[in-house]
């Protein structure tokens, strides 16, 4: 049977593969344009009438999957209609780097289960799901912070809140150094810090600043599944931006959206797949025998978050199977 969140995890674990090849050759467009390259092929294989409503990519000019594009083989005459928001390499920088944490990424949904925006940036806020309805995008720093430790019941000296490391980031950083929390500065992958605020374990316990608005809608339909939040605001770069959104349907730009604003789909399918070696999952390896991956894949309606280690084993007679 027909099974979407097994085919997205095979595009975003072929999507893994290509970019890892290019690992620390230094040239992230590469990186980008072998993830863009192999998510299009893969999703044309998969039996949907999929329509990419956001994805990354014309903020930095990067290779993409086009918002508004067709994927899927929708000849199928039974095709499912699906909308789908694309990150195909988050960490374009990372991967070229051979750094931590570069992922490849996708949410599918229902049609008008994800918010159709243009990549643009987004101030955010993501908490997990002991701190979720504490924060409001518009307070202070000082006052989510000390709302997040009272939910977490803890000082706000025991927190650890992750921000991506940008000269725009100044006055953030300096609220939360004097709230009293502790920082992560990132270089890139708000999306990884995203979903590690909403699981337990990982030390972190917020994300605050401006990102990709792809990666926040992304961010939305894993959290969905793992029951953290995140609030978020479009950031309007000029009229033309702002026509923009009104085409597709945004109504007033200066909108707080709330998690279920931003993923609002019933059947919402999230998939991810380590590239390189991060915080929350394993990236590629390769060997004779074949290519390991780990992935994870979560659903909202069976709610289910699975960490999938796959081995791809090369179709020759003495292959051997490694355990991870
Ligand atoms: P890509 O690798 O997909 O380009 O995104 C990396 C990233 O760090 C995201 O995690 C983040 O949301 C965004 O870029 C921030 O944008 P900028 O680098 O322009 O500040």
């Amino acid at each position: 049977m027909f099974d979407l969140s097994l085919e997205m995890l095979r595009v975003v674990e072929d999507a893994a593969i290509a970019s890892a090849r290019t690992m620390g050759m230094g040239d992230a467009d590469a990186a980008d344009r072998a993830a863009v390259e192999s998510m299009r092929r893969c999703l044309d294989t998969v039996g949907i009438d999929g329509t990419i409503v956001i994805g990354e990519g014309e903020r930095d000019e990067a290779p993409m999957l086009f918002i508004g594009e067709k994927v899927g083989s929708r000849n199928h005459g039974n095709a499912i209609a699906v909308d789908i928001a694309v990150d195909p390499l988050e960490g374009t920088n990372l991967c070229a780097t051979g750094g931590a944490g570069a992922i490849t990424v996708l949410a599918a949904s229902e049609k008008g289960g994800l918010l159709h925006a243009p990549d643009c940036y987004m101030e955010k806020i993501i908490v997990g799901p002991a701190a979720k309805g504490a924060v409001d995008l518009e307070a202070p720093v000082k006052h989510n912070l000390k709302a997040v430790a009272r939910r977490l019941q803890r000082g706000v000296d025991d927190l650890v809140v992750v921000v991506l490391d940008r000269p725009r980031h100044q006055q953030l950083i300096a609220d939360i150094r004097e709230a009293g929390a502790r920082i992560r500065l990132i270089s890139d992958g708000d999306l990884s810090a995203g979903i590690a605020a909403a699981v337990a374990g990982t030390g972190v316990h917020a994300v605050m600043g401006s990102g990709g608005a792809p990666e926040g809608v992304l961010t939305a339909a894993a959290l969905r599944c793992l029951n953290g939040e995140i609030l978020g605001r479009l950031i309007v770069k000029d009229d033309a931006q702002k026509e923009r959104m009104q085409a597709m349907g945004i109504s007033d730009p200066k909108r707080i959206y709330a998690t279920p604003d931003l993923a609002p789909g019933r059947n919402l399918v999230f998939a991810a797949c380590g590239v390189t070696d991060g915080n929350l999952l394993r990236g590629v390896r390769f060997s004779g025998d074949g290519v390991l991956t780990q992935a994870v894949v979560m659903t909202s309606t069976t709610p289910r978050v699975r960490f999938i280690d796959t081995t791809h084993l090369e179709n020759k007679p003495d292959v051997k199977v490694r355990f991870r």
